[in-house]
C-alpha cells in the first residue's frame, strides 16, 4: 500500500499523540492489531447467521433499506462484536481526541453488495444546522461544529480494497460550508474535494477512525461486496449521553461490560430518534411491506381454520 503512514500498529504502544494528530490533520487513521483473527472469524460466523433471510415475525434476520445492503445490528451478533466497538483501547483514544467522554450513539453491520453504481455519495456527516430528525430539540451551531464533535469508525471483517472506505482528506477543517452532501456542491468546489479522496485499503480486523465532519463514504461504483461494523462515537459535552436510538443488547453481553464500556454503550441514555423510526425500520416505507404484513397475518390460517371446524363440529356432536 502506497504512502500508509496513517496505519497504527497499537501492539507498538504509545500511539495516542500519532493517532490524534493524524485525525487532526488528515482527519483520519487505521488502528491494525485490535482484533485477534479468532474474533474476526467469531463474528463473521455470528453475521452468517443474520445475514441468510430478512428479519421476519419474530425471526432473527438482517434490515433491508436498498437493493445493494443488508443490516445487522452488532448488539444481535453479540460476543467479539460487542467487545470490538466498545473496545476501551478505542474508547481511550476517541475520549482523549475529542476532550470528552463519549457515547456510541450508533454501530450497524453493513454487508454491502458490489452492484457496480453509487448508491451513497460522499457526505459530511454534520454540518451547521443539523439535527437528528424533525422533533429533536437540537440543533448544531457553528462553535460547536470548530470541535470534533464526532469520530466515525469502520471495521474491516474481510481485507477490503475495492468498494472500502474512502476519506477526503483534511476536508473534516472545511466544517462542509453547503451542506452535508457533496453532490449539491458547485462542479469546482466537489471536484476539489474529491481530488482530496484516499481510499483507504485494509485488511481484516483493521479499525479506521475518521472525523465525522469530512467528507468521506464507500467507495463506488464497486462490484466487490463488502462487510464491515459501521459505528458512530458522538461528543458528550456537545449531543449530551444521548444515543441516535436506543439499543437492544443480550443480558449474557451485557454481565461482561466494565463500568466504562457501559457508560459509552449508553446505559440510561437518552435518544434522538425512537426505535420504531430508526433508519433501519425504513423497510415500513416500501410497497412490499404490504405484502409481507398480509402473509405473515395470514401464515397459520389453515391450522386456524382446521380448529375453528374441529370446534364447530364437536360443540354440534355435544349438542346431539
Ligand atoms: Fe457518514
Amino acid at each position: 500500500m502506497p504512502g500508509t503512514d496513517y496505519v497504527f500498529d497499537v501492539n507498538e504502544g504509545g500511539l495516542t499523540r500519532a493517532v490524534s494528530r493524524s485525525l487532526d490533520e488528515r482527519g483520519f487513521a487505521v488502528l491494525r492489531g485490535l482484533f485477534t483473527p479468532d474474533m474476526v472469524a467469531e463474528v463473521m460466523t455470528g453475521i452468517r447467521r443474520y445475514s441468510q433471510s430478512p428479519a421476519v415475525a419474530g425471526v432473527p434476520g438482517y434490515c433491508k433499506v436498498d437493493h445493494p445492503k443488508r443490516l445487522i445490528s452488532p448488539y444481535s451478533v453479540g460476543g467479539a462484536a460487542v467487545d470490538m466497538i466498545l473496545d476501551e483501547r478505542v474508547i481511550d483514544l476517541v475520549e482523549g481526541h475529542m476532550k470528552s467522554e463519549c457515547v456510541l450513539a450508533e454501530a450497524n453491520v453493513k454487508i454491502d453488495e458490489g452492484v457496480g453504481y453509487v448508491y451513497f455519495p460522499m457526505h459530511a456527516d454534520f454540518s451547521v444546522g443539523w439535527r437528528k430528525g424533525a422533533d429533536s430539540d437540537f440543533e448544531l451551531t457553528r462553535d460547536q461544529l470548530e470541535l470534533p464533535i464526532g469520530i466515525g469508525g469502520a471495521i474491516y471483517l474481510e481485507d477490503t480494497t475495492e468498494g472500502a472506505f474512502c476519506y477526503c482528506e483534511g476536508t473534516h477543517k472545511m466544517l462542509a460550508p453547503r451542506g452535508p452532501n457533496i453532490d449539491t456542491y458547485p462542479a469546482d468546489e466537489r471536484r476539489a474535494v474529491m481530488d482530496k479522496m484516499v481510499r483507504i485499503d485494509g485488511k481484516a480486523g483493521d479499525f479506521v477512525i475518521f472525523d465525522d465532519r469530512g467528507f468521506h463514504g464507500p467507495d463506488q461504483p464497486s462490484r466487490a461486496r463488502r462487510t464491515i461494523i459501521l459505528v458512530d462515537y458522538y461528543r458528550v459535552d456537545t449531543f449530551g449521553h444521548t444515543l441516535v436510538s436506543p439499543v437492544a443488547v443480550w443480558s449474557s453481553d451485557i454481565g461482561r461490560l466494565s463500568k466504562k464500556q457501559l457508560r459509552v454503550l449508553g446505559v440510561g441514555a437518552g435518544a434522538m430518534v425512537e426505535p420504531d423510526a430508526y433508519m433501519s425500520t425504513r423497510f415500513r416505507r416500501n410497497r412490499m411491506y404490504g405484502v409481507a404484513k398480509f402473509l405473515v397475518r395470514n401464515a397459520y390460517l389453515w391450522p386456524h381454520f382446521k380448529n375453528k371446524l374441529r370446534s364447530k363440529l364437536t360443540r354440534r356432536g355435544h349438542r346431539q
